[in-house]
């Protein structure tokens, strides 16, 4: 991973001495002092103190070409009423301590509700450190999601009221599934067209339980998935669907949106000039055929560390309206009954 990380980082940063702060062993322990620290029983709050009729949004940052698009969905989340807090989680170490206090400050101020938005800069890059059980957490329920994907507000709340009869289940609008390749005897990263496994981190509704699971449970297995997840600075949400289906037996739950724009999706065309395609190509997971089969291998790996296979199937979808769908002759067309 050295290489990489280097290679990122230099590409960021432009100045050698910021990439001393790059992940080596000596963050390595650093890592493992944070997670001793905030898996310690003493720092969980009391599950009887956690609001549940609110939820914590946490997103991660990492671009600072994408701030102002983080800029927006964060206020954007902010406007909710089911939302607590907005916790902005900044993952990368080379930004200038001038523009994070800069950030900080343009967030503090970007609420258009009463949520709270506060910036929280990591000390490393980890993608695990977004599912870090933080104490700053007052909520049974965090959405986690990324900072090109702007989801409108109705769709927040269906889907925590979905959430809320279903506390044990990850619920998400952005999935995909594993599925076997019989020839290589490997297991692949996909898309089927009626059925999924595997919810995206671009909007993951979940008990706040599960962030202490991922992070602080499941003994050396899961450190050694974890540090996977470091290596590959990728698939930290693909494990996070096996935490959760390996806890439920079951798969995950996706909810029908009315809108959810996503600025990083690959088919996006460029049609506002360069900007769109600088907020597409800076995400650390977007290099498109390569990516896919990144992902496969993660789930191969984590298959083999878990020593079976947890994600299970889920079909069709929850919709937030049920109108009558027969139809019926008014005037001299066929027309839903309810018009
Ligand atoms: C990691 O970084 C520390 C300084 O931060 C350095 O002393 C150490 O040699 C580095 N380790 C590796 C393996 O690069
Ligand atoms: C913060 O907001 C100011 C004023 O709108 C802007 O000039 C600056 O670029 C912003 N900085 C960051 C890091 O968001």
């Amino acid at each position: 991973m050295g290489v990489y990380a280097v290679a990122i980082c230099l590409f960021f940063s432009l100045s050698v001495v910021l990439c001393l702060r790059i992940p080596n062993l000596s963050s390595d322990i650093e890592k493992d002092t944070i997670l001793l620290s905030v898996c310690h029983p003493g720092n969980q709050p009391n599950p009887s103190t956690l609001r549940s009729d609110q939820l914590t949004v946490l997103i991660n940052g990492y671009s600072e070409s994408r701030i102002p698009l983080l800029q927006s969905i964060a206020a954007s989340y902010s406007a909710s009423p089911v939302v607590s807090s907005v916790l902005v989680l900044w993952g990368n170490p080379s930004t200038s301590p001038l523009t994070l206090s800069q950030l900080a400050y343009n967030l503090s101020v970007s609420s258009w509700g009463n949520a709270a938005i506060s910036l929280v800069p990591q000390p490393s890059s980890s993608l695990n450190a977004r599912f870090l059980p933080r104490s700053s957490i007052g909520t049974r329920a965090v959405l986690v999601c990324d900072d090109d994907v702007e989801v409108d507000l109705k769709t927040v709340e269906f889907a925590f009221r979905m959430w809320k009869g279903n506390p044990d289940r990850l619920i998400g609008i952005f999935v995909r599934s594993h599925d076997i390749d019989m020839t290589r005897k490997e297991w692949i990263y996909t898309v089927h067209p009626n059925k999924y496994s595997i919810v995206l981190t671009k909007f993951m509704m979940m008990k706040r339980e599960y962030l202490f699971k991922y992070s602080c449970g499941g003994g050396s297995p899961m450190h050694e998935m974890r540090k996977m997840v470091d290596e590959m600075r990728n698939c930290e949400d693909i494990l996070m669907n096996f935490v959760v289906a390996e806890e439920t037996n079951t798969g995950p739950l996706m909810v029908g949106v009315e809108r959810a724009r996503d600025w990083g999706d690959p088919r996006n065309e460029d049609s506002d000039g360069d900007g769109l395609r600088l907020v597409r190509d800076v995400g650390l997971s977007s290099r498109k055929a390569e990516h896919w089969k990144r992902r496969g291998k993660c789930i191969t790996e984590f298959h083999r560390v878990f020593g079976r296979m947890p994600l299970r199937y889920s079909y069709g979808k929850l919709v937030s309206s049920v109108g009558e769908q027969g139809l019926c002759k008014k005037g001299s067309n066929l027309v839903l009954c309810d018009h």
